[in-house]
């Protein structure tokens, strides 16, 4: 199969409050606003090399309308639009804000993807234009404001066969994935289409609700960023969830905290790169470190929650076996 698809291009997710969140995108995260539509603001981290990385849309609830991969070339396009029918899915093909043609479809775990190769590539308005040639912006004033959009974490009631279908389907090569100690339970599992640990990441979901994203990351140049953000973050009193740790799975540095809606962001840093075009991935155990690399931080319960909220309190409440419900609050257990 040719290689369909490139990197993750952009996110978009709903909030109740338009406003809030993105003032909070702005002054918090040091993203910049970069057009409003409908309704729809756009928003750009200052590294990211197409007009937008992240659109907040008005809802009802904290949730994820769309994950968009830009795909390795127009002919890959039209090849995965071909492999989408084929296994049954029904696409819609639409003409996207700077994107120009694009599809759109709902995965049979009911996630929205969109995938586009035409983009519009950011131009710096005079005053934030970089000295450096490669650089599509100045650097953020923001501490810590990320380089660029880094991956998407979804949640689905089968890791396995969620991770299977978008590598037959798609092309997403699978890295890693983590079975709990307790049972043979798949919690995590992490995809990407290119040299990243991870551009997509998989993690259970206990509740009946389909489509749910868990959080979705951004890039920092270095670990000293990530922990400039943390303190800065905890200077404006706005919680850390979990973190400053390293992940095992990934090699990631990461911390994860809230945006007003009550979606989970998560800063990232490090990690590895792996080239190998026929990677084996590897079964980690929570007590391997597959979350927490130094195999002694206790992931917060309320890290399983995913958006849009499942009808009760968090997500392992609803509908999982008290055996999986202990492992998952387990210190060792999942997240990437
Ligand atoms: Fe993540």
């Amino acid at each position: 199969m040719i290689k369909l698809l490139a990197h993750l291009s952009y996110v978009a997710i709903t909030t109740p409050d338009v406003d809030a969140s993105v003032e909070f995108y702005t002054t918090h995260v040091g993203l910049t606003e970069v057009a409003r539509e409908n309704g729809r603001v756009y928003l750009r981290c200052w590294g990211d090399y197409y007009s937008y990385s992240v659109v907040v849309v008005p809802g009802d609830e904290p949730a994820l309308e769309t994950m968009a991969w830009r795909t390795s070339s127009p002919e890959a396009l039209e090849e995965a639009a071909r492999r989408l029918e084929a296994a049954g899915v029904e696409i819609e093909w639409f003409d996207g804000y700077k994107i120009g043609r694009a599809l759109r479809f709902v995965g049979p775990w009911g996630h929205p993807m969109t995938l586009h190769w035409d983009v519009e590539r950011h131009q710096a308005p005079a005053h934030v234009a970089s000295i450096y040639p490669d650089r599509p912006e100045k650097r953020s004033k923001v501490a810590g404001a990320p380089r660029q959009l880094d991956h998407v974490t979804i949640a689905t009631s089968d890791v396995d066969g969620f991770a299977a279908w978008y590598n037959e389907v798609l092309g997403f090569r699978i890295m890693a994935r983590t079975v709990l100690d307790e049972a043979p339970l798949s919690v995590f599992s992490v995809l990407t289409t290119n040299e990243k640990s991870h551009d997509l990441g998989v993690v259970l979901d206990g509740s009946s609700r389909a489509g749910r994203v868990n959080h979705y990351a951004f890039w920092v140049d270095t670990y000293e960023e990530l922990l400039i953000a943390a303190d800065t973050l905890m200077e404006h009193v706005i919680p850390i969830e979990y973190g400053p740790s390293i992940h095992g799975i990934g090699e990631q540095t990461f911390l994860y905290y809230r945006e007003p809606s009550t979606m989970r962001i998560e800063l990232n840093t490090g990690g590895y790169r792996n080239y190998v075009p026929d990677w084996t991935p590897n079964t980690w155990k929570p007590s391997q470190g597959s979350s927490n690399l130094y195999r002694n931080g206790a992931m917060p319960m309320s890290m399983t929650e995913s958006f849009p909220p499942a009808d009760g309190p968090s997500a392992t409440e609803e509908g999982v076996p008290e055996e999986i419900r202990a492992a998952l609050i387990n210190p060792y257990t999942q997240h990437g």
